[in-house]
């Protein structure tokens, strides 16, 4: 079985991370974000995934050479000379999706996490032997997102309304898909988007069919949602194998520390908080509902929430870093500032403080 994940877009909502990396490989609870859905992929059975791209494609092959080996799973490269939207790349890998197999392929939106129930989703799509399976799940604020009005008993989508204006629903795509073969007929190679141009159409011939998504969900590609996002992973990690999350005294909640971390003494960690490799947490730090990447140092009794913090920063002692700080690669933050909401690019030094939301170039 194969798949395709759209990784195009420049993942502008996530700057300042995606200004040194693209925003699939920025990690989310310590692994790229999208290792986490090639993961779930090869778990279910599929072989190659594609990955549909628009920019950057050596940077994102030459990473993730490195899983193809370590997982078993062939990852390909699809590349746009311009950006063709949704569905346009699902046109353009058309001959790597085909197979003699006729077998329905995956798509997924690279900025998505989940449980990943496809095993579920493989046999939901055979059960009602429509053209295409999507995902949806229920969210509070569904204007952000394309709407489903489906049929509950049978799953059978009536319409799909992309970004709506007034209220239709609040059942909206996961950006999930199984799709059988049939619907790249219906896809042409220009600039087109999935949602606007293809869902309507297939199910406008009855042929479309969602599935509602058991567990929890979440866009992950802008900061809010991306930290609301880890306290879901974690809570779901907390059920499935908590032996993965870290224990002691020092400790709150769920918290995921990487081996190689070192957290001094005195320090109160969580909950809902993520630290990568190699980082160093001096003694009486406090860290809540935030995420702390590879490399970054914590000096003496910092106090950081709801905040991510770039690889290879630091945050200077004393210093209070919270409300959705999103600090860059390599920023310095020196001792006893406050940023309320700064959002730094890299290689920045912070010197005196941020005190309302702002962006620190
Ligand atoms: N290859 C390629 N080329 N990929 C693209 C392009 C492009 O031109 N444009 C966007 N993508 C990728 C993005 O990287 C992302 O993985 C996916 O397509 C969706 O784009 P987003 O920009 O993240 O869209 P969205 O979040 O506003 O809305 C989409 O996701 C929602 C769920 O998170 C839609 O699919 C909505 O219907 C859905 O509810
Ligand atoms: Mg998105």
């Amino acid at each position: 079985m194969k798949a395709l994940i759209l990784v195009g877009g420049f993942g502008t909502r996530l700057r300042p991370l995606t200004l040194s990396v693209p925003k699939p490989l920025v990690e989310f609870a310590n692994k790229p974000m999208i290792l986490h859905q090639i993961e779930a992929l090869k778990e279910i059975g599929v072989t190659e995934v594609v990955l549909a791209i628009n920019y950057q494609p050596e940077v994102m092959l030459n990473f993730l050479k490195e899983f193809e080996a370590k997982l078993g799973i062939k990852i390909t490269c699809s590349q746009e000379t311009e950006p063709l939207g949704t569905a346009g790349p699902l046109a353009l890998a058309r001959d790597k999706l085909i197979d003699d197999s006729g077998e329905p392929f995956f798509v997924l939106n690279s900025d998505v996490i989940s449980e990943y129930p496809l095993k579920e989703m493989i046999q939901f799509h055979k059960t009602h032997g429509g053209e295409a399976s999507i995902m949806v799940t229920k969210v509070d604020e569904p204007s952000k997102y394309g709407v489903v009005v489906m049929e509950e008993a049978t799953g059978e989508v009536e319409r799909f309304v992309e970004k709506p204006k007034i209220f239709v629903g609040n059942k909206i795509n996961a950006g999930i898909y199984l799709l059988n073969p049939s619907v790249l007929d219906r896809i042409e190679l220009r600039p087109t988007s999935i949602e606007k141009e293809v869902f309507p159409k297939i199910a406008a011939d009855k042929q479309l069919y969602a599935m509602v998504l058991p567990g929890f969900w979440m866009d992950i590609g802008q900061p809010r949602d991306y930290i609301t996002g880890l306290r879901l992973y974690l809570d779901s990690l907390r059920k499935k194998s908590s032996s993965r999350l870290a224990t002691g005294p020092h400790v709150v909640g769920n918290v995921l520390v990487d081996e190689t971390a070192k957290i001094g003494e005195g320090c109160l960690i969580g909950p809902d908080v993520a630290i990568g490799p190699g980082c160093v947490v001096e003694s009486g730090v406090r860290l809540s509902r935030c995420t702390v990447m590879r490399g970054v140092r914590i000096k003496k009794h910092a106090c950081i929430s709801s905040s991510i913090i770039g690889w290879h920063s630091t945050v200077g002692q004393w210093a209070r870093v919270e409300n959705m700080t999103i600090l860059g690669e390599d920023v310095h933050v020196c001792d006893e500032i406050y940023s309320n909401g700064g959002v730094v690019l890299p290689h920045k030094e912070i010197k005196s403080s941020i005190l309302k939301p702002e962006i620190v170039m």
